[in-house]
């Protein structure tokens, strides 16, 4: 599974264009690999592209949603029109949320509760900083972070949910965890919640800096379900060929 999230570096016009000239390559890719994808562009783009995707198999996601229902909320997306537009999926608690929009753990969880209301699958980012990465950190991150996105009552836990693990410090820097590392913290992130959240039904992501020179690293590992792409799944060639060299095509 290839998450595609375009933050906010495509216009509505730009984006509209990248899926007219590409749907059907796209889809022609991801029927040769077996694979699914999901683009992820911003609010403005996602229902007429949602309608020129229609009857294919590509997804699309939204990269954000309000954390309350509906009301007044200034300039806020409720996820119930993201579900009206045609959204599958929606990103909840990246790292430049949390950093720039001040999202706190308590916020995150109350989107994947609604989002979960609304038969929306989350993408729920985690990961530490390089300074808690530094300071050894990083496993009371990620158990701080998990303890309060699966917070969940009962009646929501059986959707599935996707949880991404993205170190901050690999968003956009060009730097990957090492194999080891990676391999190690998926582990954990699989034992945590196997243990102490049985009931909920998930799958891992990774995401950081992943581009077409460096995803065949990532072939070995794992209960790794697929990648969130930033700046790479902007060129439709490099998205391609991320998609195939995974595949060994
Ligand atoms: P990047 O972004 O691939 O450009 O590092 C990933 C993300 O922010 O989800």
């Amino acid at each position: 599974m290839f998450i595609a999230n375009w933050k906010m570096e495509k216009t509505f016009e730009q984006s509209i264009e990248w899926i007219k000239k590409f749907k059907f390559e796209l889809e022609d890719t991801l029927n040769k690999t077996n694979s699914e994808i999901v683009i992820c562009p911003s609010f403005d783009a996602i229902q007429k592209i949602s309608k020129i995707l229609n009857k294919t198999s590509i997804k699309i996601g939204a990269q954000n949603c309000a954390s309350e229902e509906l009301g007044a909320y200034t300039g806020e997306v409720s996820a119930l029109s993201l579900k009206e537009i045609g959204c599958h999926y929606c990103i909840v608690g990246h790292s430049e949320r949390r950093v720039y929009f001040k999202e706190t753990n308590k916020i995150i969880n109350k989107k994947i509760k609604i989002l979960l209301k609304n038969l929306i699958t989350p993408i729920i980012c985690i990961g530490e900083t390089e300074k808690e990465k530094l300071n050894n950190k990083t496993f009371s991150i990620l158990e701080e972070q998990l303890n309060f996105a699966l917070e969940l009552p009962q009646d929501l836990t059986n959707n599935e949910i996707i949880i991404a693990y993205e170190p901050v410090w690999a968003i956009g820097t060009g730097k990957n965890p090492t194999k080891t590392d990676l391999d190690q913290i998926i582990n954990w992130i699989i034992k945590f919640i196997d243990n102490n959240y049985s009931k909920i039904k998930y799958s891992i992501l990774y995401g950081g800096s992943i581009n077409e020179k460096n995803i065949e690293k990532f072939k070995k590992i794992d209960y790794l379900k697929g990648f969130l792409i930033g700046s790479a799944s902007l060129d439709f060639q490099i998205l391609k060929k991320i998609v195939l060299l995974f595949y060994n095509n």
